[in-house]
């Protein structure tokens, strides 16, 4: 067990109790990897050290994730610890490398379903990914209540895509034909890779963390009809089992992220998570509409905005924040992670502008 020593008491829960619906006096704020490639001091350390050797130093993994936390001093309402979504398949088995300017890549990805049998059967999550969860106790230690610490995973479908992918794809042809030829199979994977994510995600709280996200990245690849089968029931199997594991007392906020699901925003309000994160292809009125007050919404401005210069960023989060509201249900985000050619200054004036507007609206 890594949790010994008390945390510092947590000074800042705006997201906590926007999650749990509470009513906030302003809307808090994070940003989907907030720590990476567009912070120089990041890039400092990547010419040191490969990224995975980042992700499995804990040293090394609370620096950078403090980083953003630093840089804009009291403008973030949340941390989310250095990692990748790609350590799971790691955990299996599998080897993946982080290529500099290009992204992962499996040298090994799975071929035919026969390859399953490759995988490590079954995954000790305390023995493969303990490095995590030292590297979130010591990051809770080390931000000493300023602001909750969040935990994420993959989910099942977008690991699986990336197990069989290989790597990034534009068209995710290698996985869809898995679940087209091989559906009995692809569950199967689908539901070992699911067993992994809840052992992971208990684990991440166990070690300190204080709310959990799943990433279903390439939720969007997926038909409406494809994702019911293939994304929702792994997604919803992950909150039921990981708050039953954790059990009442213990258990945190959990958010659930599908890129591209607009489709599947009814449904994914319904299944147990506290927040959805949304993409920039819904308006808050019809997002709202959809959810109808079961979750809280997260989101979501195109990361792009904070390229289009200092009007742009500030009519947009003037609109998100007005459209989403600034004190109930509602934590500002992008609708997916910053882009590494985003200016320091650009998130910088983000952030300020979504604290000012939030004042605002809830004075109002
Ligand atoms: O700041 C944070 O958000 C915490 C760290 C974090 C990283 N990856 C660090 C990272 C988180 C939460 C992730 C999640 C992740 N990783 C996702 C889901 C979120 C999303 O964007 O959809 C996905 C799909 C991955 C897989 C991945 N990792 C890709 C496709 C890439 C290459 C492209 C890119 O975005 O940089 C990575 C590499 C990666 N993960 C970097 C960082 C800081 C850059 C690696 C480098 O320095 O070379």
């Amino acid at each position: 067990m890594t949790e010994s020593k008390p945390f510092p008491p947590l000074k800042n829960d705006l997201l906590l109790r926007a999650a749990r619906g509470e009513k906030t006096e302003r809307a808090p704020v994070w940003v989907m990897r907030q720590a990476g490639r567009y912070l120089p001091e990041f890039r400092a350390e990547r010419v040191e050290h490969d990224f995975f050797k980042i992700c499995r130093t804990p040293e090394l993994a609370t620096k950078v994730t403090l980083q953003p936390i630093d840089r804009y001093d009291g403008l973030l309402d949340a941390s989310i610890i250095f990692s990748d979504i790609l350590v799971i398949p790691q955990a299996m088995g599998m080897t993946v490398e982080m290529v500099p300017g290009k992204g992962p890549h499996f040298p090994e990805p799975l071929v035919l379903p026969a390859d399953m049998a490759k995988l490590t059967k079954s995954v000790d999550v305390h023995k493969e990914l303990q490095y995590v969860f030292d590297a979130i106790t010591m990051t809770r230690h080390a931000l000493n209540g300023r602001v909750p610490l969040i935990g994420f995973v993959g989910a099942p479908w977008t690991l699986m895509a990336y197990m069989i992918e290989g790597g990034g794809s534009k068209t995710l042809s290698k996985a869809k034909e898995w679940v087209f030829k091989y559906p009995k199979e692809s569950h199967e994977l689908l539901g070992r890779i699911t067993d992994v994510c809840v052992d992971f995600l208990v684990g991440q709280v166990q070690a300190g963390a204080q709310m959990l996200q799943v990433f279903e990245s390439w939720g969007g690849e997926l038909s409406p009809h494809d994702f019911e089968l293939f994304s929702l029931p792994y997604l919803a199997q992950i909150v039921t089992r990981v708050k039953a594991k954790l059990g009442k007392d213990k258990a945190v906020p959990m958010t659930v992220f599908a890129k591209g699901s607009w489709y599947a925003l009814d449904k994914l309000s319904v299944i147990g998570y506290e927040v959805v994160s949304l993409d920039w292809t819904h308006t808050p009125e019809s997002a709202k509409a959809i959810t109808k007050g079961h979750v809280t919404l997260q989101g979501n401005m195109d990361p792009n905005v904070l390229l289009g210069g200092d009007e742009a960023i500030v009519a947009t989060v003037e609109r998100m924040i007005r459209g989403f509201g600034s004190t109930e249900r509602y934590i500002a985000n992008l609708g997916h992670g910053i882009l590494p050619s985003v200016p320091v200054d650009a998130m910088g004036l983000f952030l300020k502008t979504v604290h000012r507007v939030g004042l605002e609206v809830a004075a109002e």
